[in-house]
């Protein structure tokens, strides 16, 4: 299995506009996602934008007149959550602004590496409103109450290399976009290379003590553990160790 780069989607070269997340740029990115998952030879995915930004928030032209009313009846936004329903691991690539709407499609994604100068920032609150894309919860999560609250109340900026610290961001890297692309294509085709069963159930359960308290989620970890006995690539793995040799997946 190898990994992939979804970079050059149409809406995402959007250059002039800083990438702004429309809702055509989400059909577009929805289908991309939704064609690699179904691939059953794509075993990572990388998600990136450019040197300037990985995106710099919602359309704010776009959703500017926007009335209480169609945000409520069309469920605005609600088609940003396709990419948690994945399996397939996604690798944000995040350098220059990754602000708004764009901090929060990183952190949908499983893993963020980002270059040391990217610029994080829920800004919500300068604009008269506030995270509506998970910003609220999934920051909170990842930093802790005090430090979100923070971001989130005064609309800071947040460098790269602060959100490495404070665990946000996995790596952070020197450079720009295509040495932060390198380093996750390389963590990409690393998890790639593994069993597909076990790369889909690990996933499952690191995303499940998110939702669960630490007694429920261990146990639940232990059945999915047992579960992977049931597989062919369990009993190829641990042959293999024994062996001295490297397992050769049947993604089963
Ligand atoms: C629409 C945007 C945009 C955005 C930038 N642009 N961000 N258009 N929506 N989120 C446009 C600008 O209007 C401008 O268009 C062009 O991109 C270049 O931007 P500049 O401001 O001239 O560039 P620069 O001075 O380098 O400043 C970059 C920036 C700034 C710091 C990123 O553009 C900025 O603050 N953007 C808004 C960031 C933001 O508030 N994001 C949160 C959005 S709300 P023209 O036509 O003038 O050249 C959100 C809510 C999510 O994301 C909740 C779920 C929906």
């Amino acid at each position: 299995m190898s990994a992939v780069v979804l970079r050059n989607l149409r809406c995402l070269e959007s250059p002039k506009a800083l990438n702004a997340l429309s809702s055509a740029l989400f059909v577009e990115l929805n289908e991309a996602l939704k064609e690699c998952e179904e691939d059953s030879e794509i075993g990572a995915i990388v998600l990136t934008g450019s040197d300037k930004a990985f995106a710099a928030g919602a359309d704010i032209k776009e959703m500017a007149s926007l009335t209480f009313a169609e945000a409520y009846s069309k469920n605005f936004i609600a088609s940003w959550s396709f990419m948690s329903s994945l399996r397939t691991p996604v690798i944000a690539a995040v350098s220059g602004h990754a602000l708004g709407g764009g901090c929060e499609l990183a952190m949908m994604c499983d893993i963020i590496y980002a270059t040391k100068t990217a610029n994080f920032g829920q800004p919500e609150i300068k604009l008269g409103t506030i995270p509506g894309a998970g910003g609220s919860q999934r920051l909170t999560k990842a930093i802790g109450k005090s430090k979100a609250m923070e971001l989130i109340l005064t609309g800071n900026n947040y460098s790269g290399e602060q959100a490495e610290k404070d665990g946000l961001v996995a790596k952070a890297v020197e450079g720009g976009n295509k040495e932060v692309v390198d380093q996750a294509l390389a963590t990409a085709a690393k998890i790639a290379s593994y069993s597909r069963v076990a790369v889909v159930a690990a996933k499952e359960v690191v995303n499940k003590s998110q939702d669960l308290g630490i007694r429920e989620g261990v146990e639940y970890e232990r059945r999915i553990f047992h579960a992977l006995f049931g597989s062919q690539d369990q009993k190829i793995g641990m042959k293999a160790f024994a062996e001295k040799k490297k397992a050769e997946w049947s993604h089963s």
